[in-house]
């Protein structure tokens, strides 16, 4: 059997911006809801004009773009630095911020103050922070000062160390039990939505079920109501470890390594650039130039440029 052609998407200006509504409305309708990270402008604007409905700005920047071991590193600065990076590349995705590790745990204004700079300088128009329970409080304030907020369960990265490592969670009873707790106390707090990461497909199936608010899963299983992935894991653009929930759909990182090693070469043997890649100038303006420059010793046109 032949591949199907992928149709292509709406030009992005045919497509309507997305907004919260349309996110809710997916889940209504069984409809899935697609979001990938992005970091940088162009990555930004190739998944708008893909069709993405939401764009995560996630501290997974930590470890695909700033080489971190971890996410715990990232501060607000470098968050916002590459939020607005992203609002400058998309126009009609949704865009949320990730809250950086300490930005939101310290104390409820500070939460609410680092929230609101993602909306004010970043550029975005959400924030996704990580926890249940203990974040009720905080996630209360930041909804009440109007910034909408994406909720995060499951393997939350910022507490690793917490968890033991990079881990499923909720394979326990007792422990699915908590999650299921927490997901909906994530909702009665206001979220608009929850990221379910590495937790049992069946978990994640009957906390979607029993929430009205959508789930995105990333090792979740097929019954979320929308799937997130890091987009450098589907691109195969993190040569350190590819999580087993991630699915490539490209392998760029030896691509990548491959053509910097012909450009080395290729400069190395004088094969780049030749002249389909230089300037040309007139002869009339070269003989110029030559005429110009040929009256006088280099020390005279130096003296002669700062005087
Ligand atoms: O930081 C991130 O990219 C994330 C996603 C994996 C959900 O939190």
């Amino acid at each position: 059997m032949s591949a199907q052609p992928i149709p292509a998407p709406p030009s992005v200006t045919e497509r309507k911006k997305i907004t919260l509504t349309d996110l809710q409305r997916k889940k209504e309708h069984g409809q899935a809801i697609t979001m990938l990270t992005a970091y940088d402008y162009s990555t930004a604007k190739a998944l708008d004009e893909a069709g993405i409905d939401v764009i995560l700005v996630g501290d997974s920047l930590g470890m695909v773009v700033l080489g971190y071991p971890n996410t715990l590193q990232v501060t607000m600065e470098e968050m916002l630095h590459h939020c607005r990076a992203v609002a400058r590349g998309a126009q009609k995705a949704f865009l949320v911020g990730d809250m950086p590790f300490l930005s939101y745990q310290v104390s409820v204004p500070e939460a609410v103050r680092n929230a609101g700079r993602f909306l004010q300088e970043g550029g975005m128009e959400a924030v996704k922070l990580e926890g249940g329970r203990e974040r009720v409080e905080t996630i209360r304030a930041i909804v009440s000062a109007g910034i909408p907020v994406m909720g995060h369960l499951g393997l939350t990265p910022q507490s690793i160390h917490q968890l033991g490592g990079f881990r499923p969670q909720g394979r326990q009873a007792a422990a699915a039990r908590r999650l299921f707790e927490d997901a909906l106390l994530l909702q009665e707090a206001g979220c608009f939505s929850v990221v379910l990461e590495s937790v049992p497909r069946q978990l994640a199936a009957y906390i979607t079920q029993h929430l009205q608010i959508p789930t995105i899963g990333i090792g979740a299983g097929a019954a979320c109501n929308g799937q997130v992935l890091v987009t450098h894991d589907l691109l195969g653009l993190f040569d350190r470890f590819t999580p087993r929930f991630a699915k490539q759909y490209a392998q760029l990182y030896p691509l990548m390594r491959e053509a910097f090693a012909q450009y080395i070469t290729e400069v190395q043997d004088g094969a780049f650039p030749t002249e389909d890649h230089s300037l040309e100038m007139s002869e009339e303006e070269w003989q110029s130039f030559l005429q110009q420059t040929q009256s006088a010793s280099p020390r005279w046109w130096v003296e002669a440029a700062v005087r």
